[in-house]
């Protein structure tokens, strides 16, 4: 081998092995550079012979040639590396979805409240609300309860001396979302397609019975209602709500002030070794109370009943609850227990829609 052909080789050799442009630039200089070994021996040529010359600088020709390569392509590998690790390192996966820390979650019972007005905005309800704290009036007389009526000893009620009305007009905790009722027919008239989710008070307090608690009260109000639209308005919703075609539901005939004809909605279920299940077993529970709305009431929302008639209906929302996420006792909803409420609460940006599930 000859010493340029040695050279070349060596060279060659470096630049595989360089890890750096750096290192890559000190190569060519010194090879290529104006002190480089091979510039210095093309410059040195003039003093050999004519055929010495011609051979040598055939030699160092190409051995410049191939060294110049060898750095083009080894200076593009090295930047194909760097970008590659920078490619690494800033790496982002979009495609996984979004983490939530859990910091808080959806509690049953408004979790509930939000399927519950899904379906039925599906079905064209729109929403309506009212206030906790309600007048004697809204509460009772306007829906067909008189003062004397036996109907307020029932609903255990709580009552509030409010400093703003001297005290004389005893205001109370709602203790049905019925008043919603009234005060929505008196804004908004007839046709009338609303439900009202909300907090309502009773003294009361075992399994199945909090002092606080939730309800969706529905109205519909048209020129053509009957009880039949609200049966399958009704077995729609279990349907819809339950997500299997196994619920069973028993309307029995009862009474409410505010409606006539009246109905209470029993859904059948069984407790067994401290577990409700939902659409087998001897056992009923009521979820519902419904009626076609009485005169009374369409009066008192200033709506003429000669020419529209309703359905009503209220909706037990803790024991919807209860019923399909298998909660035996309703005051464990209430008792703030962290451990229960990260088994049974629900993952914040889970919505409820008709189309994605309800539920997880
Ligand atoms: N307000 C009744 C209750 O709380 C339920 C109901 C609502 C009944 C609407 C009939 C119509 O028990």
């Amino acid at each position: 081998m000859t010493d340029i052909e040695t050279l070349e080789q060596e060279t060659l050799q470096s630049i595989a092995a360089a890890d750096s442009e750096a290192s890559l630039e000190a190569l060519r200089l010194g090879v290529l550079g104006r002190q480089g070994t091979i510039t210095q021996r093309l410059r040195g040529m003039g003093a050999l012979d004519p055929d010495e010359r011609k051979s040598v600088a055939t030699a160092l020709n190409r051995a410049k040639d191939a060294i110049s390569q060898a750095l083009r392509q080894r200076r593009d590998e090295l930047e194909e590396a760097a970008l590659d690790r920078q490619m690494q390192a800033e790496w982002l996966d979009i495609t996984l979805p979004a983490r939530p820390n859990r910091t808080g979650s959806v509690h049953p019972v408004s979790q509930t409240m939000d399927e519950v007005a899904a379906i039925f905005a599906d079905m064209g309800f729109g929403v309506a609300e009212g206030p906790q704290i309600e007048t004697d009036w809204h509460n009772f007389d306007a829906l067909n309860i008189p003062p004397d009526h036996p109907a307020r000893q029932e609903h255990d009620t709580f009552f509030i001396r409010m400093e703003s009305d001297g005290g004389s007009q005893p205001n109370v905790l709602r203790t049905h979302t019925s008043p919603v009722q009234v005060r929505t027919m008196q804004e908004r008239g007839a046709p009338l397609y609303i439900v009202a989710p909300g907090r309502v008070y009773r003294c009361d307090y075992d399994q199945t019975h909090t002092p606080m608690f939730h309800q969706t009260e529905g109205l519909a109000i048209d020129r053509d209602i009957t009880m039949a639209n609200l049966k399958w308005v009704l077995e729609e919703f279990c349907r819809a709500y339950f997500e299997v075609d196994a619920v069973e539901l028993r309307f029995r005939a009862s009474h409410f002030p505010f409606t006539e004809p009246s109905a209470e909605v029993d859904l059948r279920c069984s407790w067994q070794d401290g577990q409700l299940k939902v659409g087998e077993g001897d056992d009923w529970m009521e979820i519902i109370g419904c009626g076609m709305v009485h005169p009374r009431v369409l009066e008192a929302g200033r709506i003429d009943p000669s020419v529209y008639q309703g359905f009503a209906f209220g909706i037990g929302i803790d024991r919807l609850a209860m019923l399909k996420y298998g909660i035996p006792d309703l005051r464990a909803f209430y008792e703030s227990d962290v451990r229960w409420l990260r088994h049974y609460s629900f993952e914040p940006l889970d919505i409820p829609t008709l189309h994605g599930g309800l539920s997880r």
